[in-house]
């Protein structure tokens, strides 16, 4: 059985080669013919792509040419550093008008977000992605978070809600680039600061630092802020000094009836 099956499978193997070897031929017959053309046309797609990318994910809202709409604001002058701020921490493309922007996995690839930060920047000069440079000053960086951060962002960098439905994120995701562009930005109702380099570099040091520093006041409870707090301080506190006072009530009945002696067995 196994000896007629060999030289079956080896003519199919043959008949494959073939196949492939004639395939070949064609492809390199036809190839001096094919190779220019599709190096224009991948030229052409490239300097497309940021086009048709914007016109079909963010014209409908901010405008063709970015003037924006009732549905979006404007995008002439927020520069690279708004565009690029936006679709890497995938605030955008916005899923529907009114919708609030929440930090999110980005919906488009490095190469896409490139080619829509420099498209949306081209609509009018603002401000560029920033430079950072790691090593900054944490001691300063600490002076300046708390002073301009901490009321919004929390002492830890754990977020806080700050009113009218707003939340200011936890700064644990934000990449250091990130950190600098919000600054720039200030996504909604984060002021604009404009810091010198070496602040903003002490700054996203400190908060390097709060990512990995440990939390002398005990547990940080997920770093949820006051009102977690209050909520086990309730339920341990409380519970702890029901038990005191369950056991001074428990031992002082025992002392009485220590004093009046044993009792006779009822
Ligand atoms: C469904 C509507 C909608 C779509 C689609 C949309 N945006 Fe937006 N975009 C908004 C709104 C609304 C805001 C304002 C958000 C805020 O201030 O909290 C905004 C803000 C922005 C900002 C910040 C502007 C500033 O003043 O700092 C940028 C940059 C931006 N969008 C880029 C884009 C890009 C790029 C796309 C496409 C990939 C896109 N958006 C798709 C509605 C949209
Ligand atoms: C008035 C409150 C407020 C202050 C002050 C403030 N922020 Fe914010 N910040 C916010 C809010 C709200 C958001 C979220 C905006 C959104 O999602 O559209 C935010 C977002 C951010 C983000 C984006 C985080 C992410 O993961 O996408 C960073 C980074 C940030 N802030 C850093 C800072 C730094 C650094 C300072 C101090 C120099 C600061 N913020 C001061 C309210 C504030």
């Amino acid at each position: 059985m196994k000896g007629a099956a060999r030289p079956a499978a080896r003519h199919a193997l043959a008949g494959w080669l073939a196949a492939a070897t004639f395939c070949a031929g064609i492809t390199a017959l036809a190839a001096p013919s094919l190779l220019p053309r599709t190096a224009t046309a991948q030229t052409a797609t490239v300097q497309n792509d940021a086009a048709t990318l914007y016109v079909q994910n963010c014209a409908s809202c901010h405008g063709p040419q970015g003037q924006g709409t009732s549905a979006g604001p404007t995008l002439v002058g927020v520069g690279a550093a708004a565009a690029d701020f936006y679709l890497r921490t995938g605030r955008m493309p916005l899923g529907a008008p009114g919708q609030q922007p929440i930090r999110q996995a980005p919906k488009f690839d490095e190469a896409d977000i490139q080619a829509l930060v420099a498209y949306v920047a081209a609509f009018g000069a603002g401000p560029d992605v920033p430079q950072v440079t790691s090593g900054g000053d944490v001691h300063r960086g600490f002076a300046l978070y708390n002073a301009n951060c901490a009321a919004c962002h929390a002492a830890t960098g754990a977020g806080n809600a700050v009113g009218g439905g707003f939340f200011a994120v936890g700064l644990g995701r934000a990449t250091d680039q990130q950190i600098a562009e919000a600054m720039i930005v200030g996504p909604g109702v984060m002021p604009r600061f404009s810091m010198t380099a070496a602040d903003q570099d002490a700054l996203i040091a400190y908060i390097g630092f709060l990512r990995t520093a440990p939390t002398p006041g005990g547990a940080p409870i997920g770093g949820i802020g006051p009102v977690a707090e209050g909520f086990v301080a309730v339920v341990i506190g409380l519970s702890a000094l029901v038990l005191v006072a369950v056991f001074v009530g428990r031992r002082q009945r025992d002392e009485q009836q220590a004093e009046r002696g044993p009792q006779e067995p009822a």
